[in-house]
């Protein structure tokens, strides 16, 4: 099933604990000069507009990133001020996705693979993301991804952001992470999931605690006024750089 478009929901509360995390990562994985590679299994589009019928259609970027913005409680994040910088150089509105914060803040030296398998969404990923480093992957993305794992360079991360359509799906992010786990042991998986009232997330996690990787590392946030639909959102990250739970824990904060 492929309806989801997250156009309607880019810069929402989800996405500004998801890309300030993506931020903060990046940041420590690229302190050190060696080359890395960057996997994504569910890119999106890369850039949204949140001008467009759609986005102003939920105006979730409202009570997210944009409120976050007025009320300073972002300034001075490396996020904020990729965001503002894009903004900037791209156009008003333009709000920057995962993938497109992962090449803004990567080398040219380091290796990208954007995987997305709704043809629509691909077509943008397609006319926003041609870069030398990037490659574009029309495929699902847990068949590519185990197909490009361990990348080369070894060194990286790989981000899984399903839309999460399907019960069925949580499930199947637990498995492939422990399957990618044991062909790329020292990859840094990071995998967003939505909190909802039925708490479907949470046998995913209990599978993923008890599996007894050696390093991972959770958050979860709800939102203050959230009583239907999204509650809260949540990351696990294995192998998260040295020293990245601090920042990651600060996040927090903001909600
Ligand atoms: C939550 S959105 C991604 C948002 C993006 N990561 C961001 O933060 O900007 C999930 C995306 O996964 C795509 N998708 C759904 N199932 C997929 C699959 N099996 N393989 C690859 N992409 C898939 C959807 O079309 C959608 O664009």
């Amino acid at each position: 099933m492929l309806s989801y478009q997250h156009i309607y929901h880019a810069g929402n509360l989800a996405d500004v604990h998801k890309h300030a995390s993506l931020c903060t990562l990046l940041q420590h994985l690229t302190r050190k000069e060696k080359p890395l590679s960057y996997l994504e299994t569910h890119a999106g589009r890369g850039i949204y507009d949140l001008s467009s019928e759609e986005a102003l259609k939920t105006k979730e970027a409202e009570q997210g990133f944009l409120k976050m913005v007025k009320n300073q409680k972002i300034s001075g994040h490396i996020y904020f001020e990729l965001e503002q910088r894009i903004e900037k150089e791209i156009g008003d509105n333009i709000y920057a996705g995962s993938a497109f914060i992962a090449e803004a803040l990567l080398r040219p030296t380091d290796s990208i693979h954007l995987m997305e398998l709704h043809p629509r969404e691909y077509q943008a990923l397609y006319q926003f993301m041609r870069y030398p480093n990037t490659h574009l992957h029309h495929r699902d993305g847990y068949e590519g991804g185990l197909a490009l794992c361990p990348p080369h360079p070894r060194r990286g991360i790989l981000v899984i952001d399903p839309s999460f359509e399907v019960k069925t799906e949580y499930d199947k992010a637990a498995n492939f992470i422990l399957k990618l786990h044991k062909k790329w042991p020292e990859g840094v998986l990071f995998l967003w999931y939505p909190v909802l009232k039925e708490a479907y997330h949470q046998s995913m996690v209990e599978k993923l605690l008890k599996a007894g990787l050696p390093k991972l590392y959770q958050s979860e946030i709800r939102f203050p006024k959230a009583k239907t639909g999204l509650l809260g959102s949540g990351i696990i990250i294995i192998n998260p750089p040295y020293q990245s739970e601090i920042e990651l824990n600060d996040i927090k904060k903001w909600f």
